[in-house]
This record gives structure tokens, sequence and C-alpha cells, in this order.
């Protein structure tokens, strides 16, 4: 007679005893690779079809396979065959280096596998995010009662902010008639031309349609036209349709440059319009004692997006809305569905489906709640200041070297690029050659898997472009950057000009 008490036999379970080997084995793993990532390669630098190569041959497997040689032969592979922005050469985007205490919080997460939708599911888990909300309109200085929700990125998170200026701007009833009341008047946003890419996505998803979005063009600085805007607003205002948001960024994507907010603010308090900040990538520099009054001015801010895996060293993923009124997250939100008869119940704990756009939600709070309290906002404050400070090395250094041009430096991203010396001077007639040399040598970075760049287009020129934002780059990774560069820019250069300037060049010289 079977026990009917007895662990089922379900293929995936798997013994206690065996799991913690397996888990012990993981970490020992992990820890090893931590260890030895400064001298490993910064990228694998393989075509796809060699990197597809390497998967198992044939279809889906019909019969299981052992976990633990599974497990740590897939690590092994992984570890050949990824970019690691942990890696302290990567200074390429904006995707930071994880935090120990983060990538530990996930696994845990993993483990207890909370769904932060319901409070009943997860009474602490809820809480704890709700605490990281509250925790991180404080780091940023928006005012209290603040309020917001997390989701899985910057992109996600400005599109809740984008939702929420629609829900509370629209004249009409946006929930029951969409992004048009049928009069032909039409909802408009307002953003720079550096704007992330996620506002095209969000005009495009939500129905208010691309043309909705009003470009606005920026000055030399890459940070907003403020005039342009207040033409933009007026003109469109006059003409009958909504002036509905106006996105400022905090820390563009290209170049790193910030929006005069306070300006901004002051525009859209006047005009009753909605103020969000794309502060994915800039938003936690305010922090720093030093933090320009441009960037202070996201306190102004009905919404701001911040991305703890950016800038706070979160693993991916974690991004965040946060909202002067919270109320409107409900109003923008809210739904009872009768499959959740389970009511919100006793001392106001809250259900967190009914706030945000997701339904089952992964416990992404922990990880950022464990790194703040690890080292606060003081340690936050000299990682993000001492970021800040090799960017700027590294700007001086493009700067003073014979063969790099240095363009820009904005927060804690640099823009340079490689002029070979007898070009250096020669005028627009090289211009068409020099973003070919250095998409070149940015190809060229990437293959040889010492250094990770990427780039940037900044006034129609291709540049290199470094982000730090990566507390395990040192002094002596930036350091050997021009070098790197100045190194593979000169190959670069002989392998498209083998005879130089010389009468087999076809370099135009103007
Ligand atoms: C300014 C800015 N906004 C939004 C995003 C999108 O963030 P995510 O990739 O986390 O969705 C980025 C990403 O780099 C960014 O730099």
């Amino acid at each position: 007679m079977p026990d009917p008490s007895a662990p089922r036999d379900a293929a995936l379970a798997m013994d206690p005893d065996e799991f913690r080997e397996l888990g012990h084995a993981l970490v020992d793993h992990l820890g090893a690779f931590l260890e030895d990532l400064p001298r490993r390669r910064v990228a694998p630098g393989k075509a796809p079809a060699e990197v597809r190569s390497l998967l198992p041959a044939g279809g889906l497997p019909e019969e299981g396979a052992d976990p633990a040689p599974l497990l740590l032969e897939t690590l092994a592979l992984l570890q050949d065959n990824l970019a690691f922005n942990g890696h302290p050469r990567f200074l390429a985007y904006i995707t930071a280096s994880p935090a120990p205490i983060g990538m530990l919080a996930d696994f845990a997460v993993s483990a207890l596998n909370p769904n932060c939708g319901l409070w009943q599911l997860t009474p602490l888990a809820t809480e704890i995010e709700l605490q990281t909300v509250r925790w991180l309109a404080d780091f940023l200085g928006l005012p209290p009662g603040t309020g917001g929700v997390m989701s899985s990125g910057g992109q996600a998170a400005n599109h809740v902010g984008l939702l929420l200026a629609r829900r509370d701007k629209a004249p009409w009833d946006v929930r029951a008639l969409g992004s048009t009341d049928g009069s032909g008047r039409r909802l408009r946003v307002y953003a720079s031309t550096e704007t992330h890419g996620w506002l095209n996505a969000a005009a495009d998803l939500f129905g208010l349609g691309k043309e909705a979005v009003r470009w606005i063009p920026t000055t030399a600085d890459g940070a907003m036209d403020v005039a342009a805007l207040e033409r933009a607003v007026a003109d469109d205002a006059a003409a009958g349709d909504v002036p509905m948001a106006v996105v400022g960024t905090a820390g563009s994507v290209g170049t790193g440059a910030v929006d005069p907010l306070p300006a901004i603010g002051e525009l859209c308090r006047q005009r009753n319009v909605w103020f969000h900040v794309d502060g994915a990538y800039g938003a936690p520099a305010v922090v720093l004692p030093d933090a320009p009054a441009d960037l202070v001015g996201l306190r102004d801010a009905d919404s701001v997006a911040v991305d703890p895996h950016k800038w706070l060293y979160a693993p991916i993923d974690a991004g965040c809305t946060l909202v002067r009124d919270p109320a409107l997250l409900g109003a923008t939100f809210g739904a009872r569905p009768d499959y959740y008869a389970m009511g919100d119940g006793g001392d106001a704990p809250l259900n967190l489906y009914g706030v945000g756009p997701e339904n089952s939600r992964r416990f992404r709070a922990l990880k950022v709640w464990l790194a703040l309290r690890q080292v606060g906002r003081r340690g936050y404050a000299r990682m993000i200041g001492d970021d800040v400070a090799l960017a700027r090395r590294l700007h001086d250094q493009a700067a003073a070297h014979p063969e790099l041009e240095a363009r820009t430096l904005g927060l804690s991203i640099v823009t340079f690029r490689y002029v070979p010396a007898d070009l250096a001077g020669a005028g627009a007639g090289v211009e068409a050659y020099l973003d070919r040399l250095n998409r070149e040598l940015l190809a060229r970075l990437v293959a040889a898997g010492e250094l990770f760049v990427s780039n940037a287009v900044v006034a129609g020129t291709f540049l290199l472009r470094a982000c730090v934002v990566n507390f395990r780059t040192t002094e002596a990774d930036i350091d050997a950057v021009p070098g790197i560069v100045a190194r593979a820019g000169a190959e670069c250069d002989r392998a498209l000009r083998p005879g130089g300037l010389g009468p087999d060049s076809d370099v135009p010289v103007a």
C-alpha cells in the first residue's frame, strides 16, 4: 500500500540535500567568476552563428537530464558567451554593474516566489515594496506623501508616468474613451529631441499616435530649449489641442544632458500641463552635494521615472515611477475583478496589482531595499560621486591626448572620438572618413574584448561614448582607456587607408 503522504514523485522536485549541494556549488562557481572577472574578456566577440552553435543540438528534449551538470555546464557556457556589465571595463550603455547583495536577494526572491500583486499573498513583501518606494522618493528629495509603483525598468516606469498624465489631464474619461474623444482635439506631449525611445513607443502603444509628440530642439549642450517649448505649447493650445504632458530628461541617454527642469516645471504649472521627468539614468545624481540646479528641479515634477537597475546598482530588473499624488495610481490602473474577492481588508493593506499595469508581480523591491539598507544614502552618494569623477578624469585625459577629441561630459557620460594626428584640424572634408573610422573602431574594440564602450551621434557626428555606471571601475581602468582606443584607432586607420594621406588615399581633404 503506497503511503499517501509520501512526497509526490514530481519530475521537477528536488531533494533538500541535493538543493543545498547544488546551491553551494552554484555560489562557489559564481564567487570564483566574480573574483576572476577583471581578468576576463569584457565581451565574447563572437558571431551569432558561433554562439548559436553552442546550443544543444536537436529539438525539445523528450526525457530529462541530471540537474547538477545541466546547471553548472550551462553556467560555464554563459560566462564565456556574455558581455558583462559587471566587468570594470564595461562602460557601454547605461546598464549597470550588479551589486552582490542584489544578486543574492534575487536568488532568495525566486526561492520564496512571492507574487506581489495581492497583499494577502505577500504581506511583508508588499510592505517592503511600499517602503522601498517611499525611500526612493526620499532619496531623490521628493515631497512627503509621494507614492509610486515598481516595474521592470526605465521604459516601463516612464510609460506609467505618461499613463498617469493622460488620466489626469485628458478633458474626457480616457479609461472609457481612450486617447481621443472623437472631437479632433489631440492630446500633445512635449519632449526634447534627445529623449530616449520609450516615448515613441508609448505614443504608439497608448493610442496617442507618434505625431502627438512635439520634439523640442535642444541648445548646444543637449538640453531642451525652453523658449521653443513655450512656443510649441502656446501654438497647440491656440489650435484647440490639449497640451497634456512635458517630459523633462534628467540625464539624456546620449550624453547625460540635463534639461532645465526648474523652468520646465514652472511652465507646466502655469499651463496646467503634467510635468514628467525621465530620471531613469540621472535622477540619483541629485543626491550629490553639488548637484546642478537644473537636476534638483526634478523635485517639482508630477511624476519621476527612476531606474534602480541603473545607478542604484540593482541587478536587472527594477524600475520605479514616483508620483506626487499617489491616488492617481488607483484612478489610472485600479480594477476589482470578481476572482480577487479577498478585498483590501483590515489595516489599509494594498493590492499592488491595482496601482500599476502588471498583475502577477515579481518581488523586485527586495534587492533595492537591501542595497539601500546596506550602504545608505551616504554610500550611494559616494559611489555616484566617484563615477562622476571617473568620467571627468576620462574626459580630461581624452582632451589632453594628441589623437583623441573630447566632445561632451554630462553626469558620468563622456563622448570622444579618435582623430589621427595628420587629420586633426583638417576641416569638414574629413568628417565622413572620421565617422567611418570611429564606427570601425567601435566594432574593433568590442570584438577585442579589452574594453566595452558604445556610441552617440552628436550634431551628426559619430562619437564613442563611455558611461561610468560601474562601481567596479577603477582609476587604472579609466587611465587605460585612451591608450586602448588610440592603439585600436591607429590599427583601423592603417587598415582603412594604408597609404595615409598619400596618393592612394580616398580621404577627401577640404
Ligand atoms: C534616459 C533613459 N530613459 C529610459 C531608459 C530605458 O530604461 P530601461 O532600459 O531600464 O527600460 C534609458 C535606458 O538607458 C535611459 O537612459
